[in-house]
Order: structure tokens, then C-alpha cells, then sequence
């Protein structure tokens, strides 16, 4: 500034040395502006020369870089980013549909990220090519297990499907990590289906446990009714056996009764001095049995003994 107190000719020459400075500052600051470029610590990237169109060959990572006037990164995450596929609808190999919540990390290897970007140009077309990719896979797992297979074998399902995305990013230069398989659905109509087979099952076995308490009651009340009919069938034979006995004792008196009056008899027969003739004894006899009868008696007998009673 010394220079400037001098004339005001050398003043003008001051004044323009120090703006062609000032705009050398400025263009140097402009340069050096549109030269640097930086990544944050959770990216990655190429250099892209927007003026001449050319792709950079390495892989840049966290910092400050310099390039070309005019250069940009083309940016990745460098950290592991999640995609998430929420109720994704499928086909299974019975044909019936299960909706899959599915979630796993994922990250593009940064060594191939130049091939990365030839092929898919930026983060958001990689994005998208993955997204389809892994929702390929998810259909083709799907159809590969039946239905009660969705139920029995779910940690199979996760690996599988887990092992066929790897397979598929293989060629897309992807890891993937943290894969998880939450929420297999299966359509409403065939988990109620499921629960009424669950009840049913529940009531064989109750069924089932109930059969020897049932079986046992039914054998003690076949015991029972057993006992109880051979205490009826003994009573009735004791009960026969006392009839039957009383019924020999009567028959007995009755004989030895007859076997009396038959002695009897005979010895009224037997002793001639009384007068009885044979036909007045069963005169006599005949009205014994028509004096002790209760109903009256119609009797036809013959007129012998009627002709001894008679004095012609
Ligand atoms: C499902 O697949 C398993 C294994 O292949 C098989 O044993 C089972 O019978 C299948 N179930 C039905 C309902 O098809």
C-alpha cells in the first residue's frame, strides 16, 4: 500500500495490479474449489470428469481428493445398508400364497465398484437391480417348499433363502448379512383349517384318555349287575329248596296219614264181628268223602251198597 501515496498516476497502476491480484485469488480459490472433492467417512467413490466424460480407475475412499476442474464422485455407502421386503406376497409349491417379511444388510464390494458403475451407473440403479434380484430369489425359494414345510421348517426356509441371494449378487459384486425371515403368513381360510385339525386332535385325545375310566366303569357296573343276579339266582334256589322240602314233609304226613287210615281199615275189615260187608264199607266211605268236601259233590255210585241199608 506504500506505493499508493506516491501519484496519482502510480495510484491507478496500484489499484489495477491489485485487482488482476484479487481475481487471481479468486479464480485460484474457484479452482481449487471445483477440484476438491470429499467423501465422508461412510462412502465411497469414483471420480467422474463431467467434462470429459471419463470414469476414474480407483476407488476413493474418507477424505479430501483432488481431480480435474469439474469432477464429482460418483458415491456408495461403504457401510452395509439394510432392504427390507415387507409383506412380499409368493407362491408356494402347493400353490398357496404366504406373504414374507424379509429383511438382510447388504454392500457393494468396493473393489468392483467401477465395474459396479459401468454396469448400473449410480447407487440408486444398483439399488434397484438388487432390490429386483433379491425378490426374484425370494419367489423362486418360495415355490421350491410346500406348505406344512412353511410351518415345520422355517430355519431351512431362512437358510435357503438366505444362500440363494449370495448366490444371486454373486455376479452384482454384493455381500449380504443379517438376513431374517419374520413373519411367514399363510392365507387366513388355511391357519383356521390348521386350528379346527388342532381342536379336533385335542378332542381325540380327550376322547382317547376318557376310554379306560369309561371302560372301567362300565366293567364295575357289569360286576355289579353279575353279583347281583347270582344272589337273586341263590335265592331263588334256596327258596326252591325250602318249597321243595316243606312240600316232601307234607307228602310224607299225607302218606303216613293214609297209611294209618288205611291200617285202620283193614282192621275194621279185618274184624268180622262188627258186621261190615265190603260194600257197606265204601258206602261209609263214600260218604266220608262227600261230608268233607267243600263244593258239592255229583258222585254216580252203583247200588250195592244202597241194597244192604234196605230191608225189603
Ligand atoms: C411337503 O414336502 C415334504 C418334503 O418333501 C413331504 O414329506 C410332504 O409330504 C409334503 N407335504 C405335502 C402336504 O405335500
Amino acid at each position: 500500500m506504500a506505493c499508493c501515496n506516491q501519484s496519482s498516476g502510480s495510484k491507478c497502476k496500484c489499484i489495477i495490479v491489485l485487482f488482476v491480484i484479487g481475481v487471481l485469488v479468486v479464480f485460484v480459490a474457484v479452482m481449487i474449489a471445483v477440484s476438491l472433492k470429499k467423501l465422508n467417512s461412510d462412502e465411497v467413490g469414483i471420480a467422474y470428469d463431467t467434462v470429459n466424460k471419463a470414469l476414474g480407475t480407483d476407488t476413493k475412499r474418507e477424505g479430501l481428493h483432488n481431480g480435474p476442474p469439474g469432477f464429482e464422485f460418483i458415491i456408495f455407502p461403504s457401510v452395509f445398508k439394510s432392504l427390507e421386503f415387507s409383506n412380499l406376497e409368493c407362491l408356494n409349491k402347493d400353490g398357496v400364497v404366504i406373504q414374507l417379511h424379509v429383511t438382510y444388510q447388504f454392500k457393494a464390494r468396493p473393489n468392483n465398484l467401477r465395474d459396479i458403475i459401468l454396469s448400473y451407473k449410480d447407487y440408486d440403479g444398483y439399488k434397484k437391480v438388487l432390490t429386483y434380484s433379491g425378490e426374484s430369489a425370494l419367489h423362486e425359494v418360495c415355490s421350491e417348499f410346500n406348505t406344512s414345510q412353511f410351518q415345520s421348517e422355517r430355519g431351512a426356509f431362512q437358510e435357503r433363502v438366505r444362500q440363494r441371494i449370495i448366490d444371486k449378487y454373486e455376479s452384482l459384486q454384493c455381500e449380504i448379512t443379517d438376513l431374517q425371515v419374520n413373519n411367514i403368513a399363510r392365507p387366513s381360510e388355511y391357519e383356521s383349517a390348521i386350528r379346527s385339525k388342532e381342536r379336533a386332535r385335542e378332542d381325540i385325545q380327550v376322547a382317547l384318555s376318557e376310554h379306560p375310566r369309561l371302560l372301567t366303569e362300565a366293567e364295575t357296573a357289569k360286576r355289579e349287575a353279575e353279583t347281583q343276579a347270582q344272589i337273586i339266582i341263590d335265592k331263588a334256589y334256596s327258596d326252591a329248596r325250602i318249597l321243595e322240602n316243606r312240600a316232601k314233609r307234607e307228602a310224607e304226613a299225607i302218606i303216613v296219614q293214609y297209611a294209618k287210615e288205611a291200617e285202620a281199615y283193614s282192621n275194621i275189615l279185618s274184624a268180622s264181628g262188627l258186621g261190615f260187608t265190603v260194600e257197606g264199607f265204601i258206602s261209609y266211605l263214600g260218604t266220608r268223602v262227600i261230608a268233607s268236601a267243600k263244593n258239592p259233590v255229583y258222585i254216580g255210585l252203583d247200588s250195592p251198597a244202597k241194597s244192604s241199608y234196605t230191608t225189603s
